[in-house]
C-alpha cells in the first residue's frame, strides 16, 4: 500500500518583520489570501493525501473557513507554538501514521509549484529527509561584527526554501532531541534533522528562485510580479 503523505502548512507566525495588524499569511496576494495559494498548490498534487494547517489560536476559525472553502484535503486546523519549530511539533503531534511522509511548508511561500511538491514526495524514497533549495546566485560572506571572516565556495552553497519533506518517524525523533536542547532555535526542519540525527541522509530538490518567502511588506509586490509572470508562461 502507498504510504500516507501529509502536508503541514505553517501559518502561525506573527509577521513581526512584515508589520501591520493583519497577519501576512491572510493578506491578499493576487486577489486571494496568501495562505490560499499554498493550499491550492498542495491540493493539486495527487500524492498529497491530507493537509493540516497550523495557525495562531485566534485565527483558527478564519483559517478553517478558508480551508473549508478551497481545500477539501484539509483535515485539521490547529494552534501552533511561539516558535516555528514548536509549530512543526504541533503538526507532528496529530499526524496519525508514523510510517508516513510529512512535508512541512511555510505559508509565507505562496508561489510554491505543485511540481516541486510532487518532487519532494518522490525524492523521499531515496532519503530520510529532503529540502527544496536553489543555488545561490550571490557570493555569500561569513561576517563577524564588521569583518569578513570567510568566503565559502559559492558553487557549493544553496539557499533553503520550503517545503521540506521527511519520513514522519525521522522528523519526530529529531524534534524530540531538539526539544531537550533549550539553546537551539532552528529556523527550518532540515536543520533539526542535520543537527540531531547523525547519519540521516538529507536530499536536495531543486526549487525555483520564484518560490520566495514573503518576509517584509515590500515582498508582496515582488511576489505579485512573479505570480503574474508564472501565469503568463502557463497560459
Ligand atoms: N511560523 C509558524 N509558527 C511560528 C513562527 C512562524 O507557523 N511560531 C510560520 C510562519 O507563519 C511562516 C513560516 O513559519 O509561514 C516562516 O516564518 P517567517 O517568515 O519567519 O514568518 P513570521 O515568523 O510570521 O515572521 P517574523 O519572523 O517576521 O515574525
Ligand atoms: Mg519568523
Amino acid at each position: 500500500m502507498d504510504v500516507r503523505v501529509t502536508a503541514a502548512i505553517l501559518a502561525a507566525g506573527s509577521g513581526v518583520r512584515f508589520g501591520g495588524s493583519t497577519p501576512k499569511q491572510l493578506l491578499p496576494l493576487a486577489g486571494k489570501p496568501m495562505l490560499q495559494h499554498s493550499l491550492e498548490a498542495f491540493e493539486a498534487v495527487g500524492t498529497i493525501d491530507a493537509i493540516v494547517v497550523i495557525t495562531a489560536d485566534h485565527l483558527i476559525a478564519a483559517v478553517a473557513d478558508l480551508a473549508g472553502a478551497v481545500s477539501p484535503k484539509t483535515t485539521d486546523v490547529i494552534a501552533g507554538g511561539a516558535t516555528r519549530d514548536a509549530s512543526t511539533r504541533a503538526a507532528l503531534g496529530i499526524v496519525p501514521d508514523p510510517d508516513g511522509k510529512i512535508l512541512v511548508h511555510d505559508a509565507a511561500r505562496p508561489l510554491i509549484a505543485p511540481s516541486t511538491i510532487a518532487a519532494c514526495v518522490t525524492a523521499l524514497d531515496r532519503f530520510d529527509a529532503v529540502g527544496v533549495a536553489v543555488p545561490s546566485p550571490d557570493t555569500l560572506l561569513e561576517v563577524v561584527d564588521d569583518r569578513v571572516t570567510g568566503i565559502p565556495d559559492r558553487s557549493r552553497l544553496w539557499r533553503a526554501q520550503t517545503p521540506q519533506g521527511f519520513w514522519v518517524d525521522v522528523l519526530r525523533r529529531a524534534h524530540a532531541a531538539a526539544a531537550a536542547d533549550p539553546d537551539f532555535v532552528p529556523t527550518d526542519d532540515c536543520g533539526v534533522v542535520a543537527r540531531y540525527l547523525t547519519g540521516a541522509t538529507i536530499g536536495v530538490v531543486a526549487g525555483s528562485p520564484a518560490n520566495i518567502k514573503v518576509t517584509y511588506a515590500e515582498d508582496i509586490a515582488v511576489a505579485e510580479a512573479l505570480w503574474r509572470r508564472s501565469r503568463a508562461t502557463e497560459n
